[in-house]
């Protein structure tokens, strides 16, 4: 091994200090995806890199893939493929990067889209004193602590994940504000509830983000509403969950096919500047 992992969590996440970015031939990129398979979160320590060095690593991940937003505001035109997440200002007074400083709640990245994203790395580049901690939520575990009658209940449903309002109520790029009030109508994607993950072949519950419009194809609003109510709070429960307080020199590497993440707000008045990239994934396949 060229580098070695210390487990945090085991089956979840692992820590990497003084990853050799500076040589990233197959070995180390094979190494590093099998650490990865077993520890879906893996923090990077002692990092020393620029966007340059950010992005090739991501590139031996996957191909890059551009958020919507990237496309909007925070956009960098020397390394499109970094995505600022940021509550900085430009001089004009808007936002010079997403997410802002308040909290967010539990999602997976991009999950209305066809292909959602496989990974996502964060590496932070200006650090508030407090605040702004990460918290992960494995979905393997979520997945195998449903009592055996949940699993069969589960098999082959799917959630339809609306594509139009983002996270801040927002109509997103491109889209147009729909007509109707029911959102099992609107535009968007099925993903099943349980999905394939496409390198360790195991189960992992999938649920996206924005539970308020989501609806479960061919099953009555009132009972998926129960059975997205339920699914929700025992993903995010505590036993599954390992949160990040950020040191300078960290960056965080996350699996976005079995894992859900959210983040703290922190204080308006301190400035917090992460550089973020997108490894491109694979359509999620039912378990
Ligand atoms: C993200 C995200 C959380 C954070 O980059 O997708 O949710 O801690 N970030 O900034
Ligand atoms: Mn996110």
């Amino acid at each position: 091994m060229r580098f070695n992992v210390k487990e945090i969590v085991p089956n979840f996440v692992g820590q990497i200090e003084d990853f050799p970015f500076n040589a990233l031939d197959d070995q180390v990129v094979s190494e590093l995806r099998s650490a990865w398979t077993k520890y879906p979160v893996i923090r990077f320590r002692n990092v020393n890199i620029g966007d340059r060095e950010q992005v090739a690593f991501s590139k031996t991940i996957g191909a890059p893939v551009f958020h919507p937003r990237q496309l909007q505001e925070g956009k960098n035109t020397e390394f499109p493929e970094i995505l600022v997440i940021s509550n900085k200002k430009k001089a004009d007074g808007t936002a010079a990067g997403d997410l802002g400083d308040g909290e967010v709640n539990w999602h997976t990245d991009t999950w209305f889209v066809d292909r959602p994203p496989s990974a996502a790395i964060l590496r932070s580049v200006q650090l508030p004193p407090d605040g702004g901690n990460t918290y992960w939520a494995n979905m393997y575990a979520a997945y195998e602590t449903l009592p055996a009658s949940m699993k069969e209940r589960l098999r082959g449903l799917s959630i339809h994940h609306q594509s139009v309002y983002d996270g801040r109520g927002e109509v997103r790029l491109g889209k147009e504000r729909p007509t109707s009030s029911n959102f099992a109508d609107w535009p968007g994607v099925d993903h099943p509830i349980v999905r394939r993950h496409g390198d360790s072949g195991k189960p992992c519950l999938y649920l996206g983000g924005d539970p308020k419009h989501q609806s479960i194809v061919g099953m009555d609003q009132r009972e998926a509403q129960e059975l997205l109510d339920e699914l929700w709070e025992h993903a995010t429960r505590r036993e599954h969950v390992w949160f990040q307080e950020w040191k300078s020199g960290d960056m965080m590497m996350w699996d976005n096919r079995c894992t859900m993440h959210r983040r703290d707000p922190f204080d308006p008045n301190t400035i917090r500047l992460m550089h973020r990239t997108t490894a491109e994934g694979e359509r999620p396949i039912p378990a």
